[in-house]
């Protein structure tokens, strides 16, 4: 039986990956899985200790986070990415933000009638959250305003898949064209650590907001950023008003983020130097597989910023570009997963170990 929420859904995109990653599989070497982009290396010691410090505290934690937590994620905000110091009032824990992503639009109290905008080609979980909420999705072209009776708008620089980075003039126009229909903007800011050739800028800056953080959310992860996908660690930020309703109804829903992996949190939002040793562990990934996909035969466009090559085999049907790197034992995402405008594009991620990556490397050359 399926309920009427999942019959909202699309189907999960990886599932229809199966066969490929099965006909990669069989390659001698083994598989190269480039399809996803999950984190493969360690988590940095000072996190791991900070986790077992609050192991024997058996109250319950509070979803606004602790107030260290709160502070570690204002100062961060500040010293990595330029943002005038916050309220740490205004600061939420997210469990992860795939969740955030998702249920965003709910949160919100977003349904039937409401427009939720998202870029063209798009992490998938936008569209899942505005279905969710029973609102109705619609990409946007580059550039394009959202149309009246929009509710919501996701921004996404560096974008997942493309890797491009909107510059400041680009991001505050979204920002006055969301307002001017009366959308809340949320930015989604994963990637912002992990920048190449270009310099990703918040949504939290004043050239981008003109001073005033009034709609805005800037949406957080460190599971990039310090390898804790596997810890679910996230936040989000922004205007006060709209942060405290999220609370409100997070603190009714339980939404509450692990204590162990609050300190976590606290502990990786304090220190700056494994994030920019993570970075330059995917910059080298990134400077091996570049050059390796160009002498295949690929373009690579974007992609200055984040964790993914965008790529094309000279304007190949995705599918085809699939299964001609499944045959070398490389999967990769079809870029429709992201959008009908992904159809000549493969999403080729950096997080493979360097073994992985160099056996990549070896069979897109040889
Ligand atoms: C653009 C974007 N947003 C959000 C997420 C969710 O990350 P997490 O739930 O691990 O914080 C991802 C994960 O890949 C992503 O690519």
């Amino acid at each position: 039986m399926t309920s009427g929420t999942s019959r909202r859904l699309p189907d999960f995109p990886w599932d229809s990956l199966a066969d490929h990653a099965a006909k990669a599989r069989t390659h001698p070497g083994g598989v190269v899985d480039l399809s996803i982009g999950t984190p493969v290396d360690p988590v940095p010691e000072l996190i791991r200790h900070a986790l077992g410090t609050v192991a024997d505290q058996p109250g319950y934690p509070t979803t606004h986070g602790a107030a260290s937590l709160r502070e570690a994620v204002v100062g961060a905000l500040t010293r990595r990415h330029g943002v005038p110091p916050l309220d740490p009032v205004a600061v939420l824990p997210t469990i992860g933000s795939k969740e955030l992503v998702a249920w965003l639009p709910t949160l919100l109290g977003l349904g039937p009638g409401d427009v939720v905008a998202i870029p063209a080609l798009a992490y998938p979980t936008y569209e899942v959250g505005a279905r969710l909420a029973g609102a109705t999705p619609v990409r946007l072209a580059d550039g394009e305003p959202a149309p009246a009776g929009t509710a919501l708008v996701w921004l996404n620089s560096p974008s997942n898949p493309t890797g491009r980075v909107q510059d400041a003039a680009r991001m505050a126009q979204a920002v006055a064209d969301a307002r001017e229909v009366g959308a809340v903007v949320a930015s989604d800011e994963c990637y912002l650590a992990l920048a190449w050739t270009a310099e990703p800028v918040s949504v939290l800056r004043p050239e981008v907001n003109g001073g005033s953080l009034d709609g805005l959310l800037a949406v957080h992860s460190l599971s990039k950023s310090s390898s804790l996908a596997g810890y679910r660690a996230g936040f989000v930020t922004g205007d006060p008003a709209l942060v405290a309703s999220l609370l409100e109804v997070r603190k009714h829903a339980g939404m509450i983020v692990p204590r162990p992996v609050q300190a976590a949190m606290t502990a990786a939002l304090t220190d700056d130097a494994h994030v920019a040793e993570q970075r330059e562990r995917y910059r080298a990934r990134r400077e091996l597989l570049l050059p390796a996909l160009t002498a295949a035969g690929f373009t690579v466009d974007h992609s200055e910023a984040g964790l993914y090559l965008w790529s094309t085999r000279g304007g190949e049907d995705a599918w085809d570009t699939v299964a001609w790197l499944a045959e070398r034992g490389i999967l990769a995402a079809p870029g429709t997963f992201y959008g009908p405008t992904g159809d000549k594009h493969v999403r080729i991620a950096l997080t493979a170990a360097d073994d992985r990556i160099a056996a990549a490397v070896e069979r897109l050359t040889s």
